[in-house]
Order: C-alpha cells, then sequence, then structure tokens
C-alpha cells in the first residue's frame, strides 16, 4: 500500500519537475530514473538529498529481516527490487568506467547502504571495503557484464530473471544405463563422526553485549558491552554469536571420550566467525591453522576429511578462479587453497594426489578403502554472493565436470561414494544454473551415492531428494551435519552415523547436544552433552534406505506431529527455537524444504503439501 502511494507521490513530483521523457513510460522506470539522478548527486557532492533519503528510507529493508535470508523479503517486493539493484549498479559500474575515484565510489555505495537500513555504517563500510577491490576487478576485466545480469544472480528468483546467455550453461553426462555395484550383505557397521560449523570467534567476550547492531555480538568492545541488557553466555549465547575457543576445545574432546571407535571423521566447514566487515586474510589463516591443529591433536590418526565453508574466504563468500592472481588487487583465493592443502596433506588426512584440484577450486577426491570412495566439493562457488560467478559462471573451475568424470570412474571401478558439500541441495542462495546440473549429475550416479553430507545451515536438518523422471522416486539423502556453533538459537551439536561396512549406506544416525541456557548457569563445569535421539528410534524406522525416508516424508505430510518433533530436532532443542515454536506455514516450509532438490522448484513440495 505504501509502496504503491510512494509511485504515486513520485510520478506526480517528476510530472512537476517536468523529467518525464516519452521513452519513460512506467511508474516504476520513472522512479528508477529519479532516484539513480539523486544517487549522482550524491556521488559528485557526497550530499543525501531529501529526496534520496526519502526513497530509501520507503525502500529499506525492515530491520528485522536483518541477519536472515533475504529471499522472502525480495520476494515480496517483487519486481522494484530488482528494477532498482540495476539501475544502482549500472550507475556504479559507470562510475568506475569514467575512472570515478574508488573512494568516492566507496562512500556512495556505503551511503546507500546505510540509508537503506541494510547494516549500521561501519558494517557497511567494511563490508564494502573488503568486496570492493573484487567489484572493480570484474568490472574491468568484463566491461561486457550487464547490471541486469549482477542483480539477476544475487537476487536470483522469480521476479528478477537472468536472462543473459553466458549464464545458461550445462555439463556433459554419461548417459549410459546405470550399473550397479553388487555388495555382499553384511550387518557389520562403522562410525563416521560429523563436525560442522564450528564459528570460532577469536574475540568472544563471556558477559559481553549479546545483542549488538551488528551481524555478530558478544565480541570485545561491542557497544560498550552489556547495554542491551543482554548478557553473553559463558559457552556460547543463542543471540547472533560465535563460538568462544574453549566451546569448541569441548565439543572435540566431548566427541574424543565418547567415541573411541571412530573410522572417519567429516568436518564440513566454517570455521571463521561472522565479523563479515571486518576479517583479515591474516585472521583467517591463524582461525584456520588453530582449528585444524586442534582436530588433528584431538583424533590424532582418525584421518579428518575437511572441506570449506563459505566463510573461510576473505572476504566472506568469495572464491577467485585459480587463475586469478593477486597482482595490483588482492583478491585471489590461492592462500586458503595453499594452506589448507599444506595443513590436510601434512597431517596425514589427505593423500599429495589431492593437492591439485584443491589449489584449482578447493574440492578433491580419495578413497580411503577399496570400494569406497569420498568427494569433497567446494559447492560454496555456487552461492550468489560469490561475486566471481559474474566473472567466470560456467562450471566454475571446472568442478562439476569433474563430479561428473570422477563420479563415472567410481561407477566403473565399483566404488560406493559420500559426498561432502558445505551448502545443502535446494539452497534459494545457490546459483540455479549450478544447483541444476549439480542435480543432473548426481542423480545419474545416485546409485552408487549412498549419502550427501552438508553443514552451513546449522539446524539439524535432511533432504530427501526424487528422481528427475519418476518424480516419485527418492534416489538421495543428504544429512547435515548441524553446528558446533549456536548461531542463532540453537544448541551445539555434532553426529555420529552407523555406516554399512559394505555398502556404506548409513544405517542410523545419533545427535549429540547440550543445554546451553543449562550450561551458561554453571560457567566453572563443562557442558553436560547427551544424546538427543537416534534418527531410527525416533521415527520408528525399520531402516534408513530411501524407501522407508520416503515413508517418513509422506507421513510427515499426513501427520503435522511428526513434522513438530523433527522441528524440535532441527533447532536441538534450543530454548529459544522451542519457545518461538513452528506455526502451521513453519511446519509446510520444513517440509518443502527436505524435499526441494534446487532452487525455485516447487514440485515436491507441491506435491507433498497436497497431501495434507
Ligand atoms: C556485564 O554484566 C554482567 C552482569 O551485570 C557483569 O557480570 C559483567 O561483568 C559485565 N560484562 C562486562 C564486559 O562489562
Ligand atoms: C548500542 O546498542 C543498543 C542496543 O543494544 C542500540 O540501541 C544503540 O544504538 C547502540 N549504540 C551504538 C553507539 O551503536
Ligand atoms: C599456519 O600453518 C602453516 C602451515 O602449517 C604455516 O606455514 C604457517 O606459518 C601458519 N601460520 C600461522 C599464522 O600460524
Ligand atoms: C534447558 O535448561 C534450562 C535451565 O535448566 C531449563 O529451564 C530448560 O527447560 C531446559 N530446556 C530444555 C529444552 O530441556
Ligand atoms: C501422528 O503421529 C504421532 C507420532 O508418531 C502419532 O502418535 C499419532 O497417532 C499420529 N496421528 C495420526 C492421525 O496418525
Ligand atoms: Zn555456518
Ligand atoms: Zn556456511
Amino acid at each position: 500500500m505504501k509502496l504503491s502511494w510512494l509511485f504515486v507521490a513520485i510520478a506526480t513530483t517528476l510530472f512537476v519537475q517536468n523529467v518525464v521523457s516519452n521513452t519513460i513510460s512506467t511508474a516504476e522506470e520513472r522512479l528508477v530514473a529519479a532516484i539513480t539522478a539523486e544517487v549522482d548527486v550524491l556521488a559528485k557532492t557526497g550530499v543525501v538529498t531529501e529526496e534520496l533519503k526519502a526513497y530509501l528510507a520507503e525502500l529499506a529493508f525492515p530491520t528485522l529481516t536483518r541477519n536472515t535470508d533475504l529471499t522472502s523479503y525480495i520476494e515480496q517486493r517483487s519486481s522494484l527490487t530488482c528494477t532498482l539493484c540495476t539501475s544502482l549498479v549500472n550507475v556504479i559500474m559507470g562510475y568506475r568506467k569514467i575512472g570515478l575515484a574508488e573512494e568516492t565510489i566507496i562512500s556512495t555505495i556505503t551511503t546507500l547502504c546505510v540509508n537503506l537500513n541494510i547494516e549500521g555504517e561501519d558494517v557497511c563500510r567494511g563490508v564494502i571495503e573488503l568486496n570492493a577491490p573484487i567489484a572493480f576487478y570484474i568490472v574491468d576485466h568484463k566491461p561486457n557484464l550487464a547490471a541486469a545480469s549482477v542483480c539477476g544472480i544475487v537476487l536470483q528468483s522469480s521476479s528478477c530473471p537472468l536472462t543473459d546467455e553466458e549464464f545458461e550453461w550445462t555439463v556433459e553426462v554419461d548417459d549410459g544405463e546405470p550399473v550397479h555395484i553388487s555388495s555382499e550383505e553384511t550387518k557389520e557397521t562403522f562410525r563416521i563422526v560429523q563436525i560442522s560449523d564450528p564459528h570460532y570467534d577469536p574475540v568472544y567476550e563471556a558477559y559481553g553485549n549479546a545483542y549488538c547492531d551488528e551481524p555478530t555480538c558478544c565480541r570485545v568492545g561491542q557497544n560498550d558491552t552489556n547495554t542491551s541488557g543482554a548478557v553473553a553466555g559463558y559457552w556460547g549465547d543463542y543471540n547472533d554469536c560465535d563460538s568462544p575457543w574453549y566451546a569448541i576445545t569441548d565439543a572435540l574432546d566431548q566427541i574424543k571420550s565418547q567415541e573411541q571407535e571412530i573410522e572417519y571423521v567429516y568436518f564440513t566447514g566454517d570455521i571463521i566467525d561472522h565479523g563479515v566487515w571486518e576479517t583479515t586474510r591474516e585472521g583467517n589463516i591463524k582461525a584456520i591453522n588453530k582449528t585444524f591443529k586442534q582436530l588433528y591433536e584431538t583424533f590424532g590418526s582418525v584421518p579428518v576429511y575437511p572441506i570449506f565453508g563459505n566463510h573461510e574466504p576473505n572476504p566472506t563468500n568469495v572464491f577467485a578462479p585459480s587463475d586469478v592472481t593477486d597482482d595490483e588487487y588482492e583478491v585471489s583465493t590461492t592462500w586458503l587453497y595453499e594452506l589448507s592443502a599444506d595443513i590436510w596433506i601434512q597431517y596425514g588426512w589427505l593423500p599429495e594426489s589431492t593437492r591439485s584440484t584443491i589449489l584449482e577450486g578447493g574440492y578433491y577426491t580419495l578413497s580411503p578403502k577399496t570400494g569406497f570412495r569420498i568427494i569433497a566439493l567446494n559447492n560454496n562457488i555456487c552461492y550468489v554472493y560469490n561475486w566471481w560467478l559474474l566473472y567466470e559462471p560456467q562450471d566454475p573451475s571446472g568442478q562439476l565436470k569433474w563430479l561428473a568424470d570422477t563420479l563415472l570412474q567410481a561407477e566403473i571401478d565399483g566404488e560406493f561414494v559420500h559426498i561432502l558439500a558445505h551448502v545443502p541441495p535446494g539452497t534459494g542462495s545457490c546459483q540455479y544454473t549450478w544447483g541444476r546440473e549439480y542435480r543432473k549429475i548426481i542423480n545419474r550416479f545416485a546409485h552408487i551415492i549412498p549419502a550427501e553430507f552438508n553443514g552451513h545451515s546449522h539446524n539439524d536438518e535432511i533432504r530427501v531428494i526424487y528422481d528427475l523422471e519418476d518424480t516419485t522416486e527418492a534416489i538421495r539423502v543428504a544429512w547435515n551435519g548441524g553446528s558446533i556453533s549456536t548461531y542463532s538459537d540453537v544448541n551445539p551439536n555434532y553426529k555420529v552415523y552407523s555406516v554399512n561396512a559394505n555398502n556404506y549406506a548409513i544405517e542410523d544416525v545419533d545427535t549429540w547436544i547440550y543445554n546451553l541456557t543449562l550450561a551458561n548457569e554453571s560457567p566453572d563445569k563443562n557442558p553436560t552433552w547427551f544424546k538427543s535421539y537416534s534418527f531410527k528410534d525416533q521415527y520408528g524406522l525399520e531402516d534408513l534406505s530411501l524407501s522407508s525416508l520416503n515413508d517418513l516424508v509422506l507421513r510427515m505430510a499426513y501427520n503435522s506431529s511428526i513434522i513438530s518433533t523433527y522441528y524440535g530436532h532441527y533447532v536441538k532443542q534450543s530454548d529459544p527455537g522451542l519457545e518461538s515454536g513452528c506455526s502451521d506455514s513453519c511446519l509446510t516450509n520444513q517440509l518443502c524444504k527436505i524435499v526441494t532438490a534446487v532452487a525455485d522448484d516447487s514440485t515436491q513440495c507441491n506435491y507433498f503439501t497436497s497431501l495434507a
């Protein structure tokens, strides 16, 4: 309502000011023209005009949506956000092309960011300064990149369509019939532990300010600690806070003492904190070194198979192609790939043969035993905030082609495969083409992939993915490791998988947690970890085969009490998570998340929700 009123007001203003030309036809286009004119004034004079202030205030993001996924908000705003984005990006790319001073461009975007209520001044400036060199590099080296493509990627949704053909590409996949691997039946199992998303904050301040104006709180020096009345817990905090170091070592010690017989550790990424406006390469190197060293000292000869989270690079989310070197821009990701390959190989977790693909794009494969293969992906590159997608959109670093080839070879060699990837399938912020091609590849080889393992969401959740053609046949399952981090409103957790020794299928999953509220009542005592549930027992399943999981999803669709149970585990029984609860639409969302295979594909969601 407010917005349509705004259109009228603007149209009137424009008419009075007589800037309406014949070529500008819609109210939306007039709004854009008006705003870009005001932005021009800002860039040239540094002055935020009253008009610009008013426009931006009207368009500003509600404070509520900060720190959360903006996708649904952008959907509501429909095409206006897209149009506005396109014009602003266009203007700003133009400034770069005419050689406007970098500082002027940075200040202009910072002002827009603050006035759009996206973040406060320090955070806006920090994030923009960190990302500007990459944006400049891309604009300089790819002058034909259209603003509409930038927004079509970043605001990916039906209301911001991407029409640029460069972003439409495919990966060739073997079209032979699936060859099934025969394996002898066995009841023998072994155990794998999954640890995810520790988000170590080197400046965590126990009893500091847990409710601040920045994307992460509970940090030293934040806003004269305690002003909000929200006092950071000793072991962590349900607010937007990362983990103190001792909470991470406590979790590792707990796993070590509880699980004496683990074969492997899967570590699914996100070591670095959410201080995205002030990360540094040196800071990330220190935290990464320290975390892997701790993993090594804890688990000794048990191999850890690690992958990158979207927080590992500097700035967050951006993984440069391997041929982009530091030169004048200092934007490469080489330092991260080299550092990690060195550490992972030096600790004996990975063989030397993995180095070349880690350096190429942060992915690798190895066969820890005959008949079994691990494929570790860096699917963070598909994240729409990875600006390098704009520069090299087509199968970045050749990862998907490599994946298709590696899976074909595994099929030929009769190997079962576990796939590790930080971002879960179906994530709305994974670029659509990449997600679609990934799905296509896995669809072809699903019969040799008994499980995928993800992190990133910090929730204890699963994905059950259906065949591309026979949409009623469940063919894949992806387990999310949850998080050591309590960011936000979740308890910490780790998972223990019982894995069949012959076919590498998951036979059961135990989730271990502690109650953070309770732990914080006794800072001098280590938290009391306990087994929250076994997946098989909790849902009364005979096994965790795809047909049993499909039955579970069907039961969830018919019986909301089952999906409510699932929600309790999703937040890991945290007090704030249980307190806020899950409304009917939230329960529907949960069900849809489980079955969505790729961003924006609602086929399965529609089917299952129609059953209720
Ligand atoms: C914050 O407040 C708590 C309780 O009032 C106090 O114990 C603590 O020392 C304060 N922390 C800081 C960093 O001032
Ligand atoms: C400090 O935090 C409070 C909320 O906790 C906020 O209202 C206030 O504006 C902040 N002050 C500064 C200077 O950031
Ligand atoms: C991190 O580890 C690497 C490889 O082990 C080492 O060369 C480097 O000096 C370490 N850096 C820091 C800051 O600890
Ligand atoms: C967690 O511990 C607190 C403090 O003892 C308690 O009030 C709360 O009920 C517990 N939460 C759950 C879900 O058990
Ligand atoms: C729904 O599921 C719950 C938990 O498994 C069960 O107790 C209840 O009987 C089910 N309700 C129906 C209508 O099937
Ligand atoms: Zn994370
Ligand atoms: Zn993540």
